[in-house]
């Protein structure tokens, strides 16, 4: 396995995600990693991440100088190259023209890094300082007109550093000059894989559970469901999951989560209607953070009751399954810190202490990805696995306005239009997410020869990666036009249709 150590740079997951596509375990750690934690990790091979500060900043980040004495491979990524350069004796200074975007550069085909590589390679760099003189042992493997160290190796060592970014797609043979690193220098094999995956989380499960009782929230969603199975896998029905209909579910997903995990998984699974106690509760309320924090407050009151009632029959819960993913753990150790909250998203946090539960956290090693693969290994049907992401305030938050049943149930079918419009054009997969948004707004229409003065709908369709950034999807004319006449002939209360045609940043992915 490898160790990235993080300095700050955007790119820092990329890496993580290329060498895991390699089918190379690896973990990211903040740059501030202690000397035990390092060498506790035993890795093959260590990857200094970029970052944005400059080596020559009074202050500037370093790793602990173990690092260079593992007796392990090192490769330095554009920031990382330069700490090399900083630690090891050789010299880093502002560069004469800073160097942004692709460059091509020229590389050493004897070099281990670039074994199987054309002699010129197409490169995306990004950086401002530069290495000026090399520290003892190295020597350059690549040069590009301007820099003549666009990647150096101290082949005793086992040292490498390059100046561009090979984990970013612009760095069209960047995949194969990691591969290099983590096969040809570190000797990885590239076993690492779902299965294995799933052997050892459900190892590692039993090890933590013991002989105690777990909860789950399934949403419906993939990354519960799949916490859900690999916890089943490990201790069967000491497992209870609970579903909870929260009175702003899309049209028949309740009974999708009722058929996949009840009847095909036999999950031990617990519906709770709680519609009329949350609509109850939303009555009125039209503020979007209020609707947030009224949802996830009834949430937990709602699964705070029935886990107190399985206790009543004799199953004390001492821990809580969460799908916490990889970017959620990345981010909250990240050398960057947290970002601020735009939205507070609706989880099951804030339980774990409240009830006094211990945290399971199968996926937290996963991307999203890699949970789908996951996901397919254990059998879940394509549906659930490829489901797009579905916001735990549900449809509250795509009901402009006030949320009532009325309202609720026009959107609902607007929004199965969309959802079967979208798969028929074979686009489902392609969009992130795709749905429709029912606004606080009137507008005169004419039908037949009757006016009309009804509400208007929005389709909301988003390109992204990871929900961070996105952008509006181009859909097909025509199946815009399919998605307009059908919600207008085939929606009571829908007398007009709009497109959102905004990015994220700056407008968000749901409307509230
Ligand atoms: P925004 O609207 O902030 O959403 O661009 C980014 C992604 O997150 C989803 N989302 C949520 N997911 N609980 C969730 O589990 C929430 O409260 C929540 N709010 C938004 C949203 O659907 C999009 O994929």
């Amino acid at each position: 396995k490898i160790l990235i150590l993080d300095f700050g740079s955007q790119y820092t997951q990329l890496i993580a995600r290329r060498l895991r596509e390699l089918g190379v375990y690896c973990e990211i750690h903040p740059c501030t990693a202690k000397a035990e934690a390092i060498r506790a990790f035993r890795p093959r091979g260590v990857v200094l991440s970029g970052g944005p500060a400059s080596v020559l900043a009074e202050g500037s980040p370093r790793c602990d100088r173990v690092v260079f004495e593992l007796g392990v491979p090192v490769l330095g990524i554009c920031y990382g190259l330069q700490v090399f350069a900083a630690e090891l004796g050789g010299r880093v200074d502002q560069a004469a023209h800073r160097e942004f975007g692709p460059a091509t550069i020229e590389v050493k085909a004897t070099s281990p890094l670039f074994q199987g590589l054309p002699a010129t390679l197409d490169v995306w760099m990004s950086h401002g300082d530069r290495v000026e003189a090399l520290p003892p042992g190295f020597e350059p493997i690549a040069a590009t007109a301007s820099a003549p160290y666009a990647a150096v190796e101290d082949r005793a060592r086992r040292f490498y550093g390059v100046q561009f970014h090979p984990e970013v797609v612009h760095t069209p043979r960047g995949k194969d000059v990691l591969r290099n690193f983590a096969y040809g220098v570190c000797g990885c094999s590239g076993t690492w894989s779902m299965r294995g995956y799933a052997e050892a989380a459900v190892e590692q499960i039993r090890a933590q559970v013991k002989d105690g009782h777990v909860i789950c929230a399934l949403s419906g969603g993939v990354d519960s469901a799949v916490a859900a199975l690999l916890v089943h896998r490990a201790i069967g029905d000491r497992l209870r999951c609970i579903f909870v209909d929260n009175g702003v579910l899309r049209a028949g997903e309740r009974q999708q989560v009722e058929d996949v995990f009840g009847a095909m998984f036999h999950l031990p699974l617990v519906t709770v209607d709680a519609s009329r106690r949350f609509l109850g509760a939303l009555a009125g309320v039209t503020d979007p953070e209020r609707k947030r924090k009224i949802i996830g407050h009834e949430f937990i009151a709602v699964f705070e009751q029935e886990v107190e009632r399985l206790a009543a029959h004799g199953a004390r819960a001492k821990f809580l399954v969460q799908g916490t993913l990889y970017p959620d753990v990345i981010e909250s150790v990240s050398f960057r810190g947290p970002s601020a909250t735009i939205k507070s998203h609706h989880n099951v946090g804030g339980l774990p202490e409240k009830m006094n539960l211990s945290l399971v956290e199968p996926l937290r090693e996963l991307f999203k990805d890699e949970v789908r693969q996951l996901g397919l290994e254990l059998g879940l049907p394509e549906a659930i696995v490829r489901r797009q992401p579905f916001p735990g305030p549900g449809l509250a938050i795509r009901v402009l306005g006030e949320v009532t049943e009325e309202r609720l149930a026009v959107l609902r079918r607007a929004d199965t239009i969309v959802q079967e419009e979208v798969r028929a054009a074979g686009l489902y997969e392609k969009l992130w997410q795709g749905f429709a948004v029912l606004l606080p707004v009137r507008s005169v229409g004419v039908m037949g020869d009757e006016r009309t003065y009804e509400s208007t709908c929005a389709i909301r369709a988003v390109e992204s990666t990871d929900g961070m950034t996105g952008d509006w999807a181009r859909l097909p004319y025509d199946l815009l036009a399919r998605l307009s006449s059908r919600i207008i002939n085939e929606v009571r209360g829908i007398n007009r249709v709009v497109y959102d045609i905004s990015s994220k940043p700056p407008a968000t992915i749901e409307w509230e």
